[in-house]
């Protein structure tokens, strides 16, 4: 809710914005300013969206993808630092087929179990890859295309119309999601989409934290006040069982270092290779609240996500082995960042007891989720 109040008061302060090619508008303290960041193969150009607050705050946004390429948060001293993983240029970019760093996940962020499902009847196949089944909206998602970036007042409009059949999903979806950067140093994402055609719809951000800009993500403090996530087979799909986290390595309803019991012998953490689980976000009703915190103690910078989604997916960079080189050339590392992807939960096409991720005709896709900076 606090949240939610936050983001519906930088929305009264703005006024109308005169949005052009290579321009910068200044609205509040907010500044916007849009550049070509690349071209692809084929010559369309992709341009960055730089957003800027009196606090120096930055965000770099791309058209690919809806891409957040950097974030730079100050540290306790007031020090900029970025705190994403992702590349240097757009061939970097648009040849990563492993990490989805900083991207618009779509049509169903995580994963549908057996690639395939069925909705009013009819049985969708989708193309598998993951283990047979699909992640991420499958191998051409919604984070493989050019968005079209719209300057607003205090960030950016982003408009991708997906045909019906894309990717296996029924209906065309048109998704419009808007990064907005607060006074407060928030980075607020606001996700609409509509149909022509009952659809699933599942979409996310996939921004690699790394507080510190630098190592890895095991000494950092997390909270997730959730008491309930949904243990995994195999293949990550859920078994569909809302399991307690009490007693568990998945308990982190007191801050608890990632790294703390990352290795031990659990059955789930083993499936897993480290956290690769959805929490079940504790809620007495809709709204926005806090999913998960996180603090560097280090550098002592602090981020809160703020999400009024069913589901936060956790997941400590288990795939990351160092072939994926990010910006300056440097490798990416087991546990060299972490996700927290706001969601519904996975394979939730296929489990009917899991609030639905079923969009029809004339209802609307919508949904906020806030990443606070502070420090400590
Ligand atoms: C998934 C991981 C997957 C990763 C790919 C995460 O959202 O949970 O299993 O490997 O995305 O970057």
């Amino acid at each position: 809710m606090k949240s939610a109040l936050a983001f519906m008061a930088v929305l009264t302060t703005l006024t109308t914005c005169s949005c052009s090619n290579n321009s910068t508008t200044t609205m509040s303290t907010i500044t916007v300013k849009k550049t070509e960041f690349g071209k692809m193969p084929d010559g369309t150009a992709v341009n960055v969206f730089t957003l800027t607050n009196a606090k120096g705050v930055e965000a770099r946004i791309i058209e690919y993808g809806g891409i957040l390429a950097s974030l730079k948060v100050p540290d306790r001293n007031g020090a900029m630092g970025d705190v994403v993983l992702g590349h240097d240029t757009l061939p970097d970019y648009t040849s990563d087929n492993k990490t989805y760093f900083g991207a618009l996940i779509g049509r169903y962020a995580n994963r549908i179990g057996g690639a395939t499902f069925t909705l009013n009847g009819t049985k969708y196949t989708l193309p598998a890859n993951d283990n047979g089944n699909s992640l991420h909206g499958g191998p051409q998602g919604f984070d493989k295309k050019v968005w079209t970036g719209k300057e607003l007042p205090d960030g950016v409009e982003l408009t991708y119309k997906s045909a019906d059949g894309e990717a296996g999903y029924p209906g065309t979806l048109t998704a419009v999601v808007s990064y907005h950067l607060t006074d407060a140093n928030g980075l607020v994402i606001h996700y609409t989409a509509t149909t022509d055609k009952d659809t699933v719809v599942n979409l996310t951000n996939h921004s690699y934290w790394n507080l510190k800009g630098d190592g890895d993500i095991l000494g950092n403090l997390l909270t997730i006040p959730a008491d309930r996530y949904t243990p995994v087979d195999a293949g990550l799909i859920p078994t569909g069982v809302l399991a307690p986290v009490d007693g568990t390595p998945f308990d982190f309803r007191k801050p608890t270092a990632v790294g703390a019991r990352i290795a031990q012998d659990d059955p789930q953490l083993k499936l897993g290779h480290g956290y690769d689980h959805n929490w079940i976000v504790n809620r007495t009703g809709p709204g926005s609240v806090l999913a998960a915190r996180v603090e560097e103690t280090t550098s002592g910078r602090v981020m809160e996500v703020y999400t009024d989604q069913p589901g936060i997916q956790f997941y400590t960079g288990n795939f990351l082995d160092g072939t994926v080189k990010g910006k300056g050339g440097k490798s990416a590392q087991l546990h060299s960042a972490l996700c927290l992807e706001t969601q519904h939960y996975p394979d939730t096409p296929n489990k009917p007891d899991f609030p639905t991720a079923t969009l029809k005709p004339g209802d609307k896709y919508d949904t906020t989720t806030e990443f606070r900076f502070s420090t400590k």
